[in-house]
């Protein structure tokens, strides 16, 4: 596990940032707890840390595409799934695991 920030910096409108293992991630603060998802739209690789979240979901910016968190599910397209990993809480910190999907 990797850690990619705290749960004190993470607030509702603006995912962490990360790279892990030279993948590009994004932390979401969904529902109280930390989300870790894939930093592009699987859709036509939209930058998602400009996306929206609302209640559990993630609003693409680009198409307005909806990504259910953190199952990753699409409601546009049942078979697109946005990449979801393992996130767990330490204390403060968040730890990341590319290897593992959540
Ligand atoms: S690129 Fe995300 S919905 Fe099209």
């Amino acid at each position: 596990m990797n850690k990619v920030g705290t749960m004190s910096e993470l607030s509702a409108g603006k995912p962490i940032r990360a790279t892990v293992d030279g993948e590009k991630i994004l932390i979401f603060l969904v529902d109280d707890r930390p989300v870790a998802t894939a930093a592009r739209c699987p859709h036509a690789q939209g930058p998602l840390h400009q996306g929206e979240i609302c209640g559990s979901q993630l609003i693409c910016p680009w198409h307005g595409w909806t990504f259910n968190l953190p199952s990753g599910s699409c409601e546009e397209d049942p078979d697109l799934f946005l990449k979801t990993y393992k996130v767990e809480c330490e204390g403060d910190d968040i730890l990341v695991s590319v290897d593992a999907h959540a």
